[in-house]
């Protein structure tokens, strides 16, 4: 093996388009902020690097008098406008403000939870998905959004594994960027555009013990390999801002980080943004034991590369740090430049005001809902169909039970933008829609208990049951009980039971040290089993749970995460066929907890699998996920074969080409996402056993067949040395198309 190029870093998006930031005008924008830096004060430029949460009598006045750039959480166009006429019509230099929200997953129109929609591998529709995200963010006087949210997690104990983009920096840098040019669309100056922000950078995911807010240890192998290839990705597609993250990174909490905020970020990457920290992060650098007060705190923060403090006004001590020495001006100028470029490249002097008729026309319109049914559709993933129950005859009479069965306000997910519970589809509200009240009978069995500390669904707006007429509902003030699911049960065909968490329990702050179904849903189940009737678990949820029981005793599992505004209708659509299931497991899921973490694209060991004990793994348990990372069953079969490689040896500025037929030989049309992975199987670091390189979505008729192309450039299958230069090795390589990361046909290539 020899190293046979260092030069460059990997190009992971093949689709990448940059219409960025740094392509508008930009010699135009630079002289506008020269020309308005110039007449600021030492106060106005503090003022323009902090973010005050709400607005309230204190924020606008402190608006007014030129000490805010920047507002987060106000909602409604009457609301952004009366913020926004405080900068631009009553502060000295008149300024607009950029107001910002969390949109992770929708803002009114709730889209499916993160780590579902990563698993539709459909990155047209996600790009769909956040444009309606903008469009109703912009009509409501929101101009940034805190997302996309780019952590890799490979621990599902850790609550926010459901924000984000599972555990695979290829398909997460893919998505990074269709959501960047979902959000940002043609130019960051349209009306319904708006500002991303690749967040939370970076390693958050990596939290020990999947503890929320945890410190982070890792190499910086791993760091460049895993953690930093989405904000690449987010980077390449011209994002205009960044978040720092809360934890600490090596020892260096991420608001205070100089190697990751500038050395890579901006110097490496040539980033021009700028970057927010996260809510109060500035001044916990205190409780970190990483600054002395807040002003130490400040100053830390922004020569490591923080340009706007979130909400702890901390930075109201630049000017006396500038004053004493303490902090050069010109550092605060360059983050006053770099907050004020995008306030310009965003149109926000031109057209500061949200226009309210769109708050009428823009949101939760049925072309909106239309696409939230069909992301949601394409996130859930078929885990299992034994004797292929599924997809269930209109016909039957359908036992729809379990705590979440109705629970709107969990369709959600935990964080629902602006959604409102009310407008959520229940999945018995969506099944009675599909079959008809005649066919369904309905019981909750167990309620979901919140815990200690009253975590409860997530979303602020309580919403009333059904009104589906279902037999078991109308009687809202009987306790629910296990004996009426099982009476409905016995009276049905089919059971489908609804279990899971409630979207609380996942999140921010949201760990658990469990991966089992809280309180007696398990109880319920094994009571439901009893009646020996068929059951199709449909599971809920924010991160993979302990479903080994499932898999013996059930007949199919469906893991339909939270799946946003539209869940009922998407699920209905599934359950009774109408529609196909294609959505695939953007983690991989664990068999137990003690297995975590698990993730696919682990290293090779000295010792790798073996009939024998002597090797890595576990003496109680197989040496692999429950389901694998990329897994997913459709209603159809598909065959894989003739993978032929192209290109069996290619040049390090060349490209690896591989085709491979996929057949499906099954009685349905259906939606296979093939996927494609290599291994280098020698490199100056040991490689890990597989890694994705690209997919396609392919819907076959039954007997249809395609060859699907791959092409891959060579400088994208390097990778680390130790010294931190990226290598292509030479060498052999192993190839898979598969249809998933644990399977596939296999062929190999080598690299001269
Ligand atoms: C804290 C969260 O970590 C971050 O994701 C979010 O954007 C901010 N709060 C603002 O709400």
């Amino acid at each position: 093996m020899r190293v046979l190029h260092r030069f460059f870093l990997p190009s992971l998006l093949l689709l990448t388009t940059t219409f960025a930031i740094a392509q508008q005008n930009s010699s135009d924008i630079d002289s506008k902020v020269d020309a308005l830096l110039k007449q600021m004060t030492l106060e106005e430029k503090a003022g323009q690097l902090t973010q005050l949460a709400g607005k309230t009598p204190e924020s606008l006045q402190a608006i007014r008098e030129g000490k805010v750039g920047s507002l987060l959480g106000v909602l409604g166009a009457d609301n952004a406008n009366e913020a926004q006429r405080a900068a631009v019509e009553h502060s000295r230099l008149k300024i607009p403000l950029i107001l910002g929200f969390d949109v992770i997953h929708g803002y009114r129109t709730v889209f499916p939870v993160p780590i579902a929609s990563t698993g539709s591998f459909d990155m047209p529709l996600l790009e769909q998905a956040e444009r309606v995200a903008a469009k109703e963010a912009t009509a409501s006087g929101v101009k940034w959004v805190f997302a996309p949210m780019l952590d890799i997690a490979r621990d599902p104990r850790w609550g926010r594994i459901v924000e984000g983009i599972g555990e695979d920096p290829y398909l997460g840098s893919r998505v990074a960027a269709a959501k960047v040019r979902g959000f940002q669309g043609k130019s960051i100056a349209d009306p319904d555009s708006v500002v991303a922000c690749a967040k939370h950078y970076v390693a958050y995911g990596a939290a020990e013990g999947g503890r929320d807010y945890n410190t982070v240890d890792i190499s910086e192998q791993l760091l460049r390999e895993i953690y930093l290839p989405p904000f690449k990705g987010a980077v390449d597609a011209g994002i205009g801002t960044f978040m720092s993250s809360f934890q600490d990174l090596n020892g260096i909490p991420g608001v205070a980080n100089h190697h990751t905020l500038t050395d890579i970020l901006r110097d490496e990457w040539k980033f021009n943004g700028f970057v927010v920290s996260d809510w109060g992060a500035v001044h916990e650098l205190l409780a970190h034991g990483f600054a002395t007060d807040d002003a130490d705190a400040a100053a830390k923060s922004i020569k490591a590369g923080v340009d706007m403090d979130m909400v702890d006004n901390a930075f109201e001590h630049i000017p006396e740090l500038v004053r004493s020495g303490k902090l050069p001006e010109s550092v605060v100028d360059e983050a006053v430049r770099r907050v004020l470029r995008v306030k310009f490249e965003a149109g926000l002097f031109e057209h500061p005001y949200a226009d309210p008729k769109r708050e009428k026309t823009d949101i939760l319109t049925p072309e909106n809902l239309q696409v939230a049914r069909k992301l949601a559709q394409e996130s859930m993933v078929l885990l299992q169909n034994k004797s292929e129950v599924l997809p269930l005859a209109k016909t039957k009479t359908v036992a729809v039970i379990g705590p979440l069965a109705d629970d709107k306000a969990s369709q959600l997910g935990p964080w629902a933008g602006n959604g409102q519970a009310i407008d959520a589809v229940s999945p018995l509200e969506g099944i009675v829609g599909k079959i008809g009240k005649e066919h369904v009978l309905y019981a909750k069995g167990v309620g979901i208990p919140s815990f200690e500390g009253g975590l409860g669904a997530g979303v602020a707006s309580p919403a009333p049951p059904s009104a589906t007429g279902v037999k078991g509902i109308a009687n809202t003030n009987k306790p629910s009980s296990i004996d009426d699911a099982v009476a409905a049960a016995n009276k049905a065909d089919v059971v489908v039971l609804f279990l899971g968490e409630l979207a609380g329990m996942t999140g921010e702050a949201s760990s658990r040290a469990s991966l089992d179904f809280p309180g007696d849903q398990l109880k319920l189940a094994n009571a439901v089993l009893a009646t020996k009737k068929p059951v199709v678990l449909v599971v809920e949820s924010g991160r993979p749970l302990d479903i080994r029981w499932a898999t013996y005793h059930t007949q199919a599992i469906l893991q339909a995460w939270f799946p946003g505004v539209q869940a009922g209708n998407a699920i209905a659509n599934i359950l009774f066929g109408d529609a196909s299931p294609s959505g695939r497991l953007a983690i991989s899921w664990p068999r137990t907890l003690g297995e975590i973490p698990i993730y696919y694209n682990h290293r090779a060991t000295g010792r790798p699998s073996s009939p024998d004990r002597w090797h890595t793994g576990y003496l109680d348990l197989p040496n692999t996920a429950l389901f694998p990372f990329g897994f997913g069953l459709t209603y159809s079969k598909f065959s894989y074969s003739h993978l032929a490689v192209k290109t069996p040896t290619i040049a390090p500025d060349g490209s690896l080409e591989v085709t491979a037929d996929v057949e499906n030989t099954g009685s349905r049309e259906a939606t296979e996402v093939v996927q494609l992975y290599v291994h280098d199987r020698v490199g100056l670091t040991s490689r890990p056993v597989r890694e994705l390189k690209g997919f396609e979505r392919v819907t076959l008729r039954p007997g249809e067949r395609k060859t699907v192309d791959f092409s891959v450039k060579a400088n994208d299958l390097g990778s680390y040395d130790p010294q931190m230069h990226w290598v292509v090795n030479s060498g052999t390589y192993d190839v898979w198309v598969a249809p998933d990361s644990a399977s596939g046909v296999a062929g190999t290539f080598e690299v001269k």
